[in-house]
């Protein structure tokens, strides 16, 4: 089964062409990728229209890059699979568009994909990772620790109440004059400084709910910043990396309690994964591995290019709704918003 997929809720471009054989496993035959960084970085985040007009220029390309990489045509494939939220609605409508277009000119079945959804399943992609397991889905956009039983069967255990957290290390990467995105960066200058030199709050330590508060460590670090300006290279140095251990202190926390969560309501799962931007962090990715470990779980985390956004996952998603008869009809609306549990099963 060939599926090609179509990401455009955010800044990258993304068309793919992922193959699953006989016995279920994947296969990424391309992964094109164009990332909209450049165009944004002079605003200090992403810009909604400048997103939505650079999606339209490049869709096609990709589309053709992507069957050429693959050296596929469109009738080679099962089913065409485009990522219809939630997300920024312009880009959205870009992807959505395009993939029901080739569907329709191809005859193929037509997949709409969640996006969330995409990243959930994407470490059975990477890893043949079997259901269920308790997804950490980190990004710019998302925070939330789902628990994955299923292709349609999500319940979420937790989430942030304010700040997603690669937007709390982008803000605070902002206002320590850190160009975008800013998780990459703190996490390089973290490496040279001092851990311990401020002690930031820990927001919901050891609460027994499993989310996430974000806003208050943010806070205190702007708060330091401005006490202590102008900034010299090693304050910012020591900011990042006491800024960095917090939040990862949180993370690991709230990661914690969930899998207690998991066990006392559902029962036993079958590794701890991690995906979304974030889980490029090397500090988050250890601090992750020692939570699995010590509650005698494997921590999966898929390669960089599949942590982020990238079109295989929409691909893949697609394979896996398809393999269930899970197709969608060309009047499919695109969503700014579209939360997971809407399509699955909610949490009791
Ligand atoms: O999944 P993603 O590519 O896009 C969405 O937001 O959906 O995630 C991007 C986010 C940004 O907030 C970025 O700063 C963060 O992931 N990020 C990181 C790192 N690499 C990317 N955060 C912390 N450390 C990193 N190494
Ligand atoms: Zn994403």
């Amino acid at each position: 089964m060939r599926v090609l997929g179509i990401e455009t809720t955010c800044d990258e471009t993304a068309v793919s062409v992922v193959e699953s054989n006989r016995d279920g496993e994947g296969h990424i035959l391309s992964n094109e990728i164009l990332s909209q960084i450049k165009a944004h970085q002079a605003y200090g985040g992403v810009v909604p229209e400048i997103a939505a007009r650079a999606h339209v220029e490049v869709v096609d390309v990709l589309v053709k890059q992507a069957l050429k990489t693959a050296g596929m045509r469109l009738t080679d494939m099962d089913g065409i699979a485009a990522a219809a939220g939630p997300g920024l609605i312009g880009g959205v409508m870009v992807g959505l568009t395009t993939g029901k277009a080739l569907a329709l000119v191809t005859g193929k079945p037509f997949l709409a994909v969640n996006h969330l959804e995409a990243h959930a399943l994407s470490p059975r992609l990477s890893d043949g990772v079997a259901f269920p397991f308790l997804l950490l889905l980190a990004s710019g956009g998302h925070s939330q620790l789902l628990f994955v039983r299923g292709v349609g069967d999500y319940v979420r255990i937790g989430t942030t109440i304010d700040d997603a957290i690669g937007e709390a290390f982008d803000k605070v990467a902002k206002m320590l004059g850190l160009p975008y995105p800013g998780g990459p960066e703190v996490e390089k200058l973290a490496r040279e400084g001092n851990p311990e030199y401020f002690a930031f709050p820990r927001p919901m330590l050891g609460r027994k709910e499993p989310n996430f508060s974000l806003s208050g460590l943010k806070t205190a670090v702007r708060i330091e910043a401005q006490r202590i300006a102008p900034l010299t290279e090693m304050d910012i140095k020591n900011l990042c990396a006491s800024f960095q251990a917090a939040i990862v202190a949180v993370v690991a926390d709230r990661t914690k309690i969930a899998l207690d969560v998991v066990r006392a309501d559902f029962g036993e799962p079958t590794a701890l994964v991690i995906a979304g931007g974030v889980a490029a962090n090397l500090a988050m990715r250890d601090s992750l591995h020692d939570v699995a470990h010590q509650s005698g779980l494997a921590l999966i985390a898929p390669p960089i290019a599949l942590c982020t956004d990238n079109g295989a996952m929409i691909a893949w998603a697609g394979i896996e709704r398809l393999r269930l008869g899970l197709t969608d009809g060309l009047d499919t609306p695109p969503r700014a918003r579209w939360p997971l549990e809407a399509k699955g099963t909610v949490h009791a």
